[in-house]
């Protein structure tokens, strides 16, 4: 029986990953959001089998780049985002692969955060996920990797300049990172990175009792984590997020929640 997966929202913007290019691998919810959106603002790495998803009643309109010149400038695609939900359109905003991977995400998110309009990101299969299953290959063959970094050929002109240490210009994003960070937060003070560098811990992400507790390197031995499966996340990239969720917080009296089901369990 397949999941009843809701209809796009009216008046909201959907970031949805189109994954490499097959449409068999799109997620149910991107599939469900492409038949109902009103407006579906695509890259030009989407290919014509996944624009044939969209539904009829949908406006379809190409905003990426031709030959690395984009013929629709960035701030463009913030006014038709946020003036179609504005008109009660429920947009797609497609991007390939995974929309938070190399995508100019963060400012289109910034922009409707601005803009009060709401949004929500559905994860796409990024292109190093795709290209590891046609050579059938483990990017993480515990004989002889224990890291996957994602890096671009491209740097923004306008990037922040990065921190003192060359670890702090990454996001590392940890599986299976153990029930105490100490030793690793230890590890990483110890070759350079500085003690306020952001860090994350995702319990059972995406999952109906997720939860999130956001930290520093400094702090980071003294989390306790949620119940596995636990994600660690660290970098720069983080502190824009961390910095909203400590003034949606700002209130709270107690520390951020923990599931209630939180025991010692094995990483898995
Ligand atoms: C702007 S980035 C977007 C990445 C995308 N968000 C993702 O998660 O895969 C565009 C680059 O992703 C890579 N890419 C995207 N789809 C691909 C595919 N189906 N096969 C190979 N590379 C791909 C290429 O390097 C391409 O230049």
């Amino acid at each position: 029986m397949v999941a009843d997966v809701s209809a796009a929202a009216k008046g909201k913007v959907y970031l949805v990953g189109a994954g490499p290019g097959d449409p068999e691998l799109l997620t149910l919810k991107a599939a469900a959001l492409l038949r109902s959106a009103g407006l579906v603002l695509h890259d030009d790495l989407v290919p014509p089998a996944v624009i044939a998803m969209v539904g009829r009643q949908a406006l379809v309109l190409s905003v990426g780049k031709r030959c690395g010149v984009k013929h629709v400038q960035q701030a463009e695609i913030h006014t038709l985002m946020i003036e179609a939900a504005r008109q009660n359109l429920s947009v797609v905003r497609l991007k390939s692969g995974d929309p938070l991977v190399f995508g100019r995400a963060a400012e289109e998110m910034d922009a409707l955060r601005a803009a009060d309009v709401p949004f929500e990101v559905v994860p796409g299969i990024t292109a190093a996920f795709a290209a590891a299953a046609q050579i059938g290959c483990s990017l993480t063959d515990r004989r002889t990797a224990s890291s996957v970094k994602f890096y671009t050929g491209h740097k923004a002109a306008d990037q922040v300049p990065g921190q003192e240490s060359p670890t702090e210009a990454e996001t590392r994003v940890i599986y299976m990172p153990g029930r105490s960070f100490r030793s690793l937060a230890e590890d990483r003070l110890r070759e350079g990175d500085t003690a306020d560098l952001p860090c994350c811990v995702i319990s059972r992400a995406a999952q109906p009792e997720q939860s999130i507790q956001w930290s520093t390197l400094g702090e980071l031995g003294n989390v306790v984590p949620g119940p596995a499966p636990v994600l660690l996340l660290t970098g720069w990239a983080l502190a824009a997020a961390a910095a909203r969720d400590a003034g949606e917080h700002a209130n709270d009296s107690a520390p951020l929640s923990v599931g209630p089901d939180c025991v010692p369990a094995h990483d898995l």
